[in-house]
């Protein structure tokens, strides 16, 4: 319908960071709120999709008419998208720890003068966007990552859209300054084979309507093609 253009479709969005454990008191994280993948649930929910959130830890409330999979490392939230396959829209909002640390503690590493700090071996973590964006079979008909980078936003965002085989990638600058991490508003540039938009700053839940609302357009030219 028209006010429901996502009515029988279902939207899988990742959100907020993953931790990773080092033991089990410690983790290693990257920094995000979860904010834009709140919003871009509600938005795809307004606009009558079945939305699975799957988030990593944030301390915002689950959004509401969505169904919420919670998840701590990177692993765990592979595994909780390709559980909730199929899917029209996948939209990877998460900001995923790129490494995990390869054997973690299973007691408290214990401080002591005599010993040097310890030295945490690295692991490299699934991509879970590009698992799912280069998938042969049952990959999501829009899959649509974001970038977030401190410089040459546009420059890695492009990079980011061939080399993980996104649809889109929407590209945002979240150097300290812009006040974008944990903050309301937002702004992004859209990525598509067609080239880049650049929208002006609003507020998350309007760039989540603006992207979601475009991901209706396009699912209903597919299906018209
Ligand atoms: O490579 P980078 O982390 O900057 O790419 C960002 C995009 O890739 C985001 O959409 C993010 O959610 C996704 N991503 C992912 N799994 C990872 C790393 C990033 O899904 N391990």
């Amino acid at each position: 319908s028209e006010n429901k253009p996502l009515a029988g479709r279902h939207v899988i969005i990742t959100s907020g960071p993953t931790h990773e454990p080092i033991d089990p008191v410690r983790y290693i994280a990257n920094r995000s709120s979860g904010k834009q993948g709140c919003e871009l649930a509600m938005a795809a929910a307004k606009l009558g999709a079945d939305v699975t959130l799957v988030s990593g830890p944030v301390s915002i409330a689950d959004p509401p008419g969505v169904r919420v999979v919670r998840v701590t490392t990177a692993k765990e939230m592979l595994e909780a998208v390709e559980a909730a396959l199929p899917a029209d829209i996948a939209i990877f909002a998460a900001a995923v720890a790129d490494w995990r640390v390869a054997a973690p503690s299973v007691s408290k590493i214990k401080k002591s003068a005599s010993n040097a700090p310890p030295a945490l071996s690295l692991a490299e973590n699934p991509d879970i966007l590009k698992a799912i964006a280069q998938r042969s079979k049952g990959r999501p008909a829009l899959v649509v990552g974001f970038a977030a980078e401190t410089h040459d936003v546009l420059v890695h965002a492009k990079k980011k859209l061939k080399s993980k085989g996104a649809d889109w990638i929407v590209a945002n600058d979240v150097s300290p300054q812009t006040g974008i991490m944990g903050g309301d508003r937002n702004t992004v540039h859209l990525l598509t084979s067609a080239g880049v938009e650049s929208w002006p700053e609003m507020t998350k839940a309007d760039v989540a309507a603006k992207i979601v609302e475009r991901a209706a357009k396009h699912l209903a030219s597919l299906k018209r093609a």
